[in-house]
């Protein structure tokens, strides 16, 4: 089957792009108001896109053409904090994508704890395994005046906060991250089942990279 996006309405395009384009890490982003009204949610329109200089891209949307909140608060501050999901707090995160009043703390419903950050104002997540402190670098507006949509927030990463037990020297260990991803619909997935395929060389352009013997499943009840 060939498909036209602009043949799809809203809806459709929704559930095609987030059902395929997958698994997609989670952004939960922590932001202030100009008032210093705290924010707290979930994007998983996030990517990295380099390291050297270290930046991220999310893409908070609009409702009924008004910004929500975390991008409304990322435009007048040129800050956030994405604090990563682990399987723990799935839930959690989770609940505070819920759209409430402006007056609701999603940080009271998310029942999770704010720990200053070194170098910007949001504070971050303290029970995340990792959170990055965030600085804007660009935002692009990828919907129009009469068709109002996400934003492409491009941001340095000015600060990295990781557990010390999820580093193996300054390597991540996937293992004690336990991060959770976004497939389509409302379907996560985890970061439990992996496999190793080491970089090819270029020596050998006939040799197809077959699994390490670290492939491996950690098996958990369902
Ligand atoms: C896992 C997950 C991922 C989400 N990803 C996005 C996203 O990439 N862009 C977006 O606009 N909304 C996304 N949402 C919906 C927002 O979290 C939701 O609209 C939220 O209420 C926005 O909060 P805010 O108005 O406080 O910024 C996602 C929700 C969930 C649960």
């Amino acid at each position: 089957m060939i498909i036209d996006p602009a043949d799809l309405d809203r809806r459709e395009a929704n559930g095609l792009i987030n059902g395929l384009v997958t698994p997609r890490p989670i952004a939960w982003i922590s932001s202030l108001a100009p008032d210093g009204a705290r924010n707290l949610a979930p994007f998983s329109f996030f990517g990295a896109f380099s390291f050297d200089p270290p930046i991220i891209g999310v893409g908070p949307g609009s409702r009924r053409a008004v910004n929500k909140d975390s991008l409304r608060n990322i435009k007048a501050t040129g800050e956030f904090v994405v604090n990563l999901v682990d399987r723990s707090l799935a839930e959690r995160a989770n609940a505070s994508s819920a759209e409430f009043e402006p007056d609701v703390d999603e940080w009271l419903v998310a029942g999770v704890t704010p720990a200053v950050s070194d170098s910007v104002a949001p504070p971050r997540v303290q029970e995340s395994p990792a959170s990055l402190e965030c600085r804007v670098s660009q935002i692009i507006e990828l919907g129009t005046a009469a068709q109002p949509s996400n934003n492409l927030v491009v941001a340095w990463v000015v600060r990295v906060h990781v557990a010390d037990a999820a580093l193996d020297g300054l390597a991540p260990r996937p293992e004690v991250l336990d991060l959770v991803g976004r497939l389509g619909g409302d379907e996560w997935c985890t970061t439990r089942d992996r496999f190793t395929l080491p970089r090819p060389t270029g020596r050998d352009p006939s040799a197809l990279a077959t699994p390490s013997r670290s492939s491996h499943r950690i098996g958990l009840p369902r």
